[in-house]
């Protein structure tokens, strides 16, 4: 006998409207988008990160597991312990700084480093990063206050370190070196009662965390590695020295991604081509931020340049149009270093603008105001920007110095001979004061110079023994060229 017919009645426990229109749980991406450049994240890949604007700089990397902060049923609070407030006013022990002996150094990290702190050094591969901390770390340890130093090197091998150290006459400096890149090792290494006080991670980019599934180097390794050891070091009061190389590409997660997470960040920079280095401070909790350590780099490591005006100043020829000295200052200290000009008739028709060690904006703006205010022609004409040394330049004083190369350049007469300049111009044409200008005097002298050419003085605190031109406005350049050696005595350009 045949089965009845049952007519079928649809049940809605047949029906998994999960399926039909995807579970918003079960289609939970474990991958994420992150910018290798910036950090930002994106649902999906593109070519330019829109945060940044850098292009091919999205990596497809796991998701890191997190649970959810109140954990399971743990209610507003999640089992969290309530947290003690303190007052503003309290009894501090002073901080005891670590110095490296390195002068340059300890001042541009705020006078020595400060246990429990972290610091970033940054700088281009190649630039001398490892060099100077391996100095710094040997400095510590054999200094007359003897510091507990690791250095752990992601990059080289022990006997490449070793090799290094015996080059710099540092090897007999009680330093501990490993090479290991495994953070979950070194936490559990230094994790102790005697862990060092001091620890170099050369380089931040090679660390990884086994708990992650991404590559070393992106940016979620850099991040945690660095936030692993950055928690170690404030429990344990090291001081962590981290070094990030600077990546153009954005291939590799550089240190910006831990400016943030750090205390201290110092970029060592300089030109290949050149033997001057400069260690420069952008973040410090603990010191200022406008100090620079100049280093000379030579065949034995990184040597102090306690006189940087001397050196930066010492390839000067003389007599050449086109070279003005600006008497800057850097941090606390003021630093002669040479601007120089060239102003050539341009095959272009947008003439070029090239700029070294200044910034290209104020460059354009200095034009500008000499070509409006003092009547000065650059159009049709390229004009290069240099500042001599492979220095960079931040400060506005050096406008006045810059417009006096100009003008140089472009009447082809050298100024008058040891000349130090400085003022920052305002778009009126006006030359206003500048900060600690008796000290760039008293620099400029000491350095052999005889005159100066700077803004009006509103107090009359002039060094002894120079001879000062204070200048109103741009218009009063034409001065310093005289007529009768074929200098146009105003508004005429080439
Ligand atoms: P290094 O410290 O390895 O750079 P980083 O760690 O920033 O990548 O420096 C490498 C360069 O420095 C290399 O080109 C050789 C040069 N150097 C010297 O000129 N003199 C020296 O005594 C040392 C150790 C390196
Ligand atoms: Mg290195």
């Amino acid at each position: 006998m045949a089965a009845p017919m049952v007519p079928y009645r649809w049940n809605c426990a047949d029906y998994d409207s999960r399926q039909a229109f995807g579970n918003p749980l079960m289609a939970r991406q474990t991958t994420r988008h992150v910018c290798q450049s910036c950090g930002a994240m994106h649902p999906r890949w593109a070519g330019r990160c829109e945060a940044c604007g850098a292009w091919n700089s999205i990596v497809e990397e796991a998701k890191p597991d997190t649970a959810p902060v109140g954990g399971k049923g743990g209610g507003p609070r999640g089992g969290g312990r309530s947290i003690e407030f303190f007052a503003l006013d309290g009894k501090n022990e002073p901080m005891a700084r670590r110095k490296s002996g390195i002068g340059e150094f300890d001042r541009v990290a705020g006078g020595g480093l400060v246990p429990g702190s972290a610091l970033l050094i940054g700088g281009d591969p190649g630039i001398g990063k490892s060099t100077l901390l391996l100095q710094a770390v040997a400095g510590l340890a054999s200094g007359p206050e003897p510091v507990r130093c690791a250095y752990i090197s992601g990059e080289e091998s022990i006997d490449q370190v070793r090799m290094r150290a015996a080059r710099l006459s540092v090897k007999d400096s009680p330093v501990t070196l490993a090479a290991a890149t495994n953070v979950r090792d070194i936490l559990a290494t230094l994790d102790t009662d005697n862990a060092p006080e001091v620890v170099v991670i050369d380089s931040i980019q090679t660390m990884y965390l086994d708990a992650l599934e991404s590559a070393p180097g992106t940016v979620s390794q850099v991040r945690a590695s660095a936030q692993e050891l950055i928690r170690l070091a404030k429990r344990r009061g090291i001081t962590l020295l981290l070094v990030g190389h600077v990546t153009k590409e954005g291939v590799i997660a550089g240190p910006r991604v831990l400016e943030h997470m750090v205390d201290t960040v110092m970029y060592f920079e300089g030109e290949r081509g050149h033997q001057f280095r400069i260690l420069r401070a952008v973040k410090n909790r603990f010191g200022p931020t406008d100090e620079i350590g100049v280093f000379e780099m030579t065949d034995t490591g990184l040597a102090e340049v306690a006189n940087p005006s001397a050196l930066f100043l010492a390839d000067r020829s003389g007599d050449v149009s086109g070279a003005a000295v600006f008497a800057g200052i850097e941090g606390t200290r003021p630093m002669l270093v040479e601007i120089q000009a060239l102003v050539a008739a341009s095959p272009l028709g947008t003439p070029r603008r090239n700029v070294v060690g200044w910034d290209s904006n104020r460059l354009s703006m200095v034009l500008a105001v000499l070509e409006t205010r003092a009547g000065l022609q650059f159009t049709g004409k390229d004009v290069y920007l240099n500042v001599a040394g492979g220095l960079r330049i931040s400060e506005p004083a050096a406008d006045l110095a810059v417009a006096a190369a100009l003008t140089s350049a472009l009447y082809g007469l050298p100024l008058p001979g040891a000349m130090a300049v400085f003022g920052e111009i305002g778009l009126s044409g006006e030359i206003r004061p500048v900060s600690q200008m008796a000290a760039r005097l008293k620099e400029s002298s000491k350095l052999g110079f005889t005159q100066a050419l700077t803004p009006r003085w509103r107090g009359k605190t002039k060094s002894g023994g120079m001879a000062v031109r204070e200048l109103a406005t741009v218009g009063d350049l034409f001065e310093l060229f005289p007529t009768d050696q074929g200098a146009p005595s105003r508004a005429v350009g080439l």
